[in-house]
């Protein structure tokens, strides 16, 4: 009954995997493997990743960017990715259907101003989400994601979503690869209460765990599927009834069960023991534990191989899996009928048998013949992720092939179009799986308005490369805008500006948006509008509200913007009972306000001039992520209220331009001038003009100025935050602040200048005490060249790279921006 492994306790464990023959039985017939945002490809353990330009998948991502680090700790496939601001897909021709193997590899660096760690995206096939609002862990190595998905359409598409905040998407490499049909079956024993589960071929398996108990890590290269297995070492409970065991010897593979493929023989040839044959205290358990979701249902895979007894029918054990008996009494040898041969058995466990922590444990049979022993070869831990409906498609123009009509709502939001959805695709494509039907389509065609027949046929949102086709964002009808606002509902309204009411609203799905409403006498005509909408849809930055669509219905003009959870930073100053902001949270705060306006001012070539930069367009997201608003609207001049004429100073007054009254004309320095008062609203946290005040105070520039003027800005510093401020970092704001204020265009600094400064100022106040000039003369340097490629970078994503169709390099690589981005790269 002594193992023949038991004494060679994995010495040679590791001389053996390199003696694996990788032997290829198994040749996938989709084998898609690509390098993201790459223009060259990569060979990993001879495999070539292909440059996703060139690859034969069909790359749909407008503006999409190529992203590359030059960090040599890592391999080259991890070094480049492709950076998405908008919804974007890849779609892969799937030759064979069946089971696949996706992988998505994901090594977040920093590119330019995109810190890859804060991307936050959702990734999905058309069936099912693989992974919703995903944010990459960034400890310093690469992450894998696996799934296994059953594909019975012929192209496969896999859609990148931005998810808020940032609102950056991105991915390094993308394995999309044929597994053996035999791997799955489709079958599997329920748990609790034991049964048979039938419906495994309907769903998508991530893999969370996957063991090689008692022996080494395998990678890709040991493995042909390319899997990773760990070692189990670090999931064992009680490390001192365990042993790692392993087998020299040729593994009999017997027909029906377990193949070459399902696991790797160093799998099969290893094993965690239980020491209980040798201990008094017979009775224990070899228990492994892994952290799960207790919501999810989970597909288990226990692999056994006996490589421990001398005859057959000596090994009997129980199995666990949670504190339920899987196996009992289990007989290894009576299913296999040989030693050392190969065999799996799989299970389900519900979701609502899980908890957050798994347990698989291998104990004694309670046979009164049978010796304390048991032996477990290797695991996985499959999370089911089922199609219910909430997949997102981004699919490619021209694809309408596979989708009968693509039709849509921003997400899922027109009632209307899903019942034609539903009807059309019943009516015209009687084929398409029944699961279809409750999707959430996301149209993207950069085509613009392609189907008129649905009347409220919507095209995406995004900035156009050239001015061929520029598309416009979303178009909504306008019942859909008068649902979400509840007809208008006065008491719904959120903010008043020239151009109309802000009304809160929320989509069927419920999304929340703002819905801007054209005032019906504002003297702007519609197709004033529709220019405004165009200029608007091309605008897109972190930092800049982003417009999701509009509505002309019925001589409407509507605006349909994001909705900004956390209000104006206004109402986070003062004159609520908001908690306050600290001095960082302000910078912070600044600093992406300046970015927005910066991306204003240069992203085309004409600046865009926002002409009413107040704390009140600051809006401020759930993470409080400043967007600049209501940009773009007003061409007249800045939005004087009008309501309350008394004296000469009122509503926007407090921030404009003093030269405005004497050219009447409005600058980019106009802008920068505003902003200036901005700095000192936040740092004051007071009104820019509250006539309550003593004469002299009223006008918060002028006073703070003579504050500032006379070095003593520290005395109006809004209280609460006053003793948090580093006296080094308020005299760099105070000078930015009056550089800002200048009366002359001409004197004042670029917008891009300002960012710089304020990125100082809260360099300033984060570094160390006791910064020698050296250090700040350093870092003033660092921070020159980031200004710099943030301008780069900014004035890059305007153009976009990719148009919908840019699969291939050649159609851009003449683009000005794409030999820009080269460059760029090549630093
Ligand atoms: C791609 O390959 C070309 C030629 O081999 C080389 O000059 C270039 O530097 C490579 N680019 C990258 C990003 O590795
Ligand atoms: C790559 O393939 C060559 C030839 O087929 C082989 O000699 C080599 O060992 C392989 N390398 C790896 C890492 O698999
Ligand atoms: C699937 O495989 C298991 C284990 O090999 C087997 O018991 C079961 O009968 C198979 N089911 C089908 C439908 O082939
Ligand atoms: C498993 O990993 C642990 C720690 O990383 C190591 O000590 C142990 O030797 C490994 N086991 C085998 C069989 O490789
Ligand atoms: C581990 O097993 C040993 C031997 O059976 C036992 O004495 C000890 O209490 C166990 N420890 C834990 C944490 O279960
Ligand atoms: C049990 O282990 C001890 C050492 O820990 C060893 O001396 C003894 O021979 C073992 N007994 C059996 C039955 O294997
Ligand atoms: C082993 O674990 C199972 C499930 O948790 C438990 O029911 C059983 O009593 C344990 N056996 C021993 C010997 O600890
Ligand atoms: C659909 O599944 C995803 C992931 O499995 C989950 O996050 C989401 O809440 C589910 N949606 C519904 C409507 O059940
Ligand atoms: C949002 O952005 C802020 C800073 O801009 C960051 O601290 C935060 O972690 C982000 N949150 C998410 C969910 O990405």
């Amino acid at each position: 009954m002594m193992g023949i492994g038991k004494l060679g306790l994995g010495f040679c464990i590791l001389a053996t995997i390199t003696l694996q023959c990788v032997c290829g039985s198994f040749t996938p017939a989709d084998n898609y493997l690509i390098d993201c945002g790459s223009s060259n490809s990569t060979t990993i353990d001879n495999r070539t990743f292909v440059a996703d330009a060139s690859a034969s998948s069909t790359l749909t991502a407008p503006n999409s960017i190529l992203a590359s680090t030059s960090s040599s700790s890592v391999s080259a496939l991890y070094r480049t990715a492709r950076i998405f601001t908008q919804p974007s897909s890849y779609s892969f021709s799937i030759q064979k259907h069946g089971w696949h193997f996706i992988r998505l590899h994901f090594f977040p660096f920093v590119y330019k101003s995109y810190n890859l760690v804060t991307s936050k995206f959702t990734v999905s096939t058309q069936d099912v989400v693989l992974l919703q609002n995903f944010q990459p862990q960034g400890n310093s190595s690469p992450e894998l994601k696996e799934y296994l998905v059953n594909m019975n359409e012929d192209t496969l598409y896999l859609s990148f979503i931005p998810v808020g905040n940032l609102s950056f998407a991105f991915i390094n490499a993308i394995e999309v690869v044929s597994a053996p049909a035999d791997l799955l079956n489709g079958s599997a024993s329920t748990i609790n209460p034991s049964g048979e589960y039938q419906g495994l071929l309907g769903q998508a398996l991530e893999t969370v765990y996957r063991i090689n108990m008692g022996g080494p890590r395998v990678t890709p290269d040991g493995d042909t599927l390319w899997r990773t297995w760990v070692n189990d070492s670090s999931f064992i409970v009680n490390k001192s009834v365990a042993e790692s065991v392993s087998f020299s010897g040729s593994l009999n593979y017997q027909p029906g069960l377990a193949t070459q493929e399902t696991a790797p023989n160093i799998v099969y040839s290893t094993a965690t023991r239980l020491v209980a044959s040798n201990t008094s205290t017979a009775l224990v358990n070899v228990t492994w534990q892994f952290n799960v979701d207790a919501d999810s249902s989970y597909f288990i895979r226990l692999h056994f191989c006996d490589i421990v007894s001398k005859a057959l029918v000596d090994l009997y054990f129980n199995v666990y899996i949670g504190n339920w008996l899987v196996l009992g009494n289990f007989d290894l040898t009576s299913k296999t009928t040989s030693l050392a041969a190969p065999y799996y058995v799989d299970f389900v466990l519900a979701a609502s048998d899980a908890s957050s922590k798994l347990h698989v444990s291998i104990g004694p049979s309670t046979l009164s013949d049978a010796v304390a022993d048991g032996i477990l070869n290797g695991l996985e831990i499959m999370k089911m992720r089922n199609s219910n409906g909430s997949a997102i498609v981004v699919a490619p123009p021209g694809s309408k092939k596979n989708f009968g009509v693509i039709l849509g709502s921003v997400v899922g939001a027109i009632a209307v179009v899903i019942v034609a959805c539903v009807f059309f695709m019943v009516c015209r494509r009687r084929k398409i799986a029944r699961k279809h039907h409750s999707k959430t389509w996301m149209p993207f065609s950069v085509n613009g308005l392609t189907s008129q027949s649905t009347g409220s046929r919507t095209s995406n949102g995004t900035a156009a490369t050239s001015g061929q086709n520029v598309s416009l964002g979303y178009r909504f009808s306008f019942i859909v805008l008068q649902e979400a606002t509840n007809n208008f509902d006065e008491n719904w309204v959120i903010g008043v500006g020239g151009f109309g009411k802000v009304y809160k609203g929320v989509l069927k799905d419920e999304t929340k948006v703002a819905v801007k409403r054209g005032n019906p006498k504002s003297q702007q005509g519609l197709n004033e509008f529709r220019t405004e909408i165009e200029l608007l849809s091309r605008l897109r930055h972190r930092h800049l509200v982003s417009l999701i669509g509009y509505c002309d219905e019925r001589n409407e003009m509507i605006l349909v913007y994001e909705y900004m959870e956390k209000g104006t930073l206004k109402s986070h100053l003062y004159g609520s009972d908001l908690p306050s902001l600290s001095w960082k949270q302000r910078l912070e705060i600044c600093i992406g306000s300046a970015r927005g306006l910066h991306y204003l001012h240069t992203a085309f070539a004409k600046a865009i001039i926002h002409r009413d930069v107040k704390s009140a367009n600051i809006l401020l997201d759930e993470n409080l992520m400043a967007k600049v608003a209501d940009f773009g609207l007003s061409k007249t001049g800045p939005d004087l209220d009008q309501t309350h004429v008394s004296t000469a100073v009122k509503g926007s007054f407090g921030y404009l331009d003093p030269e405005y009254f004497r050219r009447q004309q409005l600058t980019e320095k106009s802008d920068v001038y505003s902003f200036g008062v901005v700095l000192l609203e936040v740092l004051c946290a007071r009104p820019v003009i509250d006539p309550t005040l003593p004469r002299e105070m009223v006008n918060l520039a002028e006073w703070a100025m003579k504050w500032q003027m006379g070095g003593e800005l520290e005395q109006i510093v809004d209280p609460r935050i006053a003793a948090t401020i580093r006296p080094d970092s308020l005299r760099k704001f105070g000078e930015t602040v009056e550089k800002c204020l200048a009366d002359y265009g001409v004197e004042r600094p670029t917008m891009g200048d300002v960012l710089w400064n304020l990125e100082y100022v809260l360099q300033l106040q984060e570094a160390e005490s006791g910064t020698s000039e050296v250090n700040s003369i350093n870092r003033i340097a660092g921070l020159s060249s980031q200004v710099q490629n943030i301008r780069n970078l900014e004035s890059a994503t305007v153009g976009g790279v990719g148009t919908s169709s840019s699969n291939d390099l050649s159609e851009v690589s003449g683009s000005k921006v794409f030999s820009q981005l080269i460059h760029a790269e090549g630093r």
